[in-house]
């Protein structure tokens, strides 16, 4: 079941279109990863979807109802990690949490409770008292992430909640993500980090210069730009024979010769692993054989033609 949805959303900025005929879906249950360089159009997505701001045109529903006039019960099923980190720093890290608590309608008792058991979820337990001024730049995105699901949103949203911070601190924030969706949250997480996707995300949306270029899960992504595949073997030994035989099969585009490793390219799922496998055994012996598959990067290289990591910032 699709828990949003937003078809055909365009969004300009004077002329510039900064979202352009965007359809996205997120399914219930699911960590959907919406990858894309900086300046994709990634915040204004996701302001658009939580209603932040206006779009020019286009269909956008929550919950199976349209985002218009959204009443107050489906903005509470929503939490929202925005970029830049919402936190008030003259506040207490328990102080924090009983605001936004707060705000999502959570008192008495169980605002109490509630805050206990996300200052413990987040690891700053032992900071309740502090206020988050002095806190590192890590210890600061998980406060501010504890204030985005005290009320145990239904569909958490987070917009590049790892960038610039400590190693520790983002695989805490990553285990996190993981044990909401275990525990049956559905999240939208943004990032420009491809390791990040490949690692958490079940499907993958990605956008480029306003547009989706690309939505599916990994898998399927690869599968489809996947046209050559490279296999690398190791013979134990290596004659021209061998070689030429490997060139003369149907599929194989070019065979590269690396010291006493071949590199073979080869059209994609063309069975040409196998046949390989067994003219090498047959000449002799095979110390290793190994096929690589895309990456993601691969996806985004073929897709645009420009690298991801080409503005990388940290
Ligand atoms: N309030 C705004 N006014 C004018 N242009 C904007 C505004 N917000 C974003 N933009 C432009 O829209 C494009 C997409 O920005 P943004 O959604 O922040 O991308 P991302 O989050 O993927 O880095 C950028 O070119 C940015 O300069
Ligand atoms: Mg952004």
């Amino acid at each position: 079941m699709a828990i949003a949805r937003m078809n055909n959303i365009i969004k300009r900025y004077e002329k510039q279109r900064v979202l352009d005929h965007v359809d996205l879906e997120i399914r219930e249950g699911e960590i959907l990863g919406l990858l894309g360089p900086n300046g994709a159009g990634k915040t204004t997505l996701i302001h658009a979807l939580s209603g932040l701001i206006n779009i020019d045109s286009g269909h956008i529903e929550l919950f199976g109802k349209p985002q218009e006039g959204t009443m107050l019960d489906t903005k509470r099923k929503i939490g929202l990690v925005t970029q830049d980190i919402t936190i008030f720093e003259d506040l207490t890290a328990r102080e924090n949490l009983a605001f936004f608590g707060g705000i999502y309608g959570l008192k008495g008792t169980d605002l109490k409770l509630k805050i206990q058991e996300t200052l413990e979820f987040v690891g700053l337990a032992d900071q309740a008292h502090r206020r988050p001024g002095k806190f590192s730049g890590g210890m600061k995105r998980r406060l501010n992430i504890a204030c985005s699901i005290i009320h145990r949103p239904k569909l958490l949203i987070m917009d590049e909640p790892t960038v610039g911070i400590d190693p520790q601190s983002r695989n805490h924030i990553l285990e996190s993500v993981r044990e909401l969706q275990r525990q049956g949250t559905t999240i939208l997480y943004t990032t420009h980090y491809m390791e990040e996707i490949q690692s958490l995300a079940s499907r993958v949306v990605i956008l480029d210069q306003g547009h989706v270029i690309a939505q599916g899960t990994l898998d399927e992504l690869v599968t489809n730009i996947q046209h050559e595949e490279k296999i690398k073997l190791e013979v134990v030994e290596l004659t021209d024979v061998l070689v030429a035989n490997i060139q003369a099969l149907p599929g194989v585009k070019q065979v590269i010769l690396k010291g006493s490793l071949l590199e073979i390219i080869s059209q994609a799922r063309s069975g040409n692993l196998d046949r390989i496998l067994s003219l090498a055994k047959q000449a002799g012996g095979v110390i290793s054989i190994q096929a690589e598959k895309p990456t993601l990067e691969d996806v985004f290289l073929t897709l645009t033609g420009k690298q991801l990591r080409d503005k990388e910032d940290s």
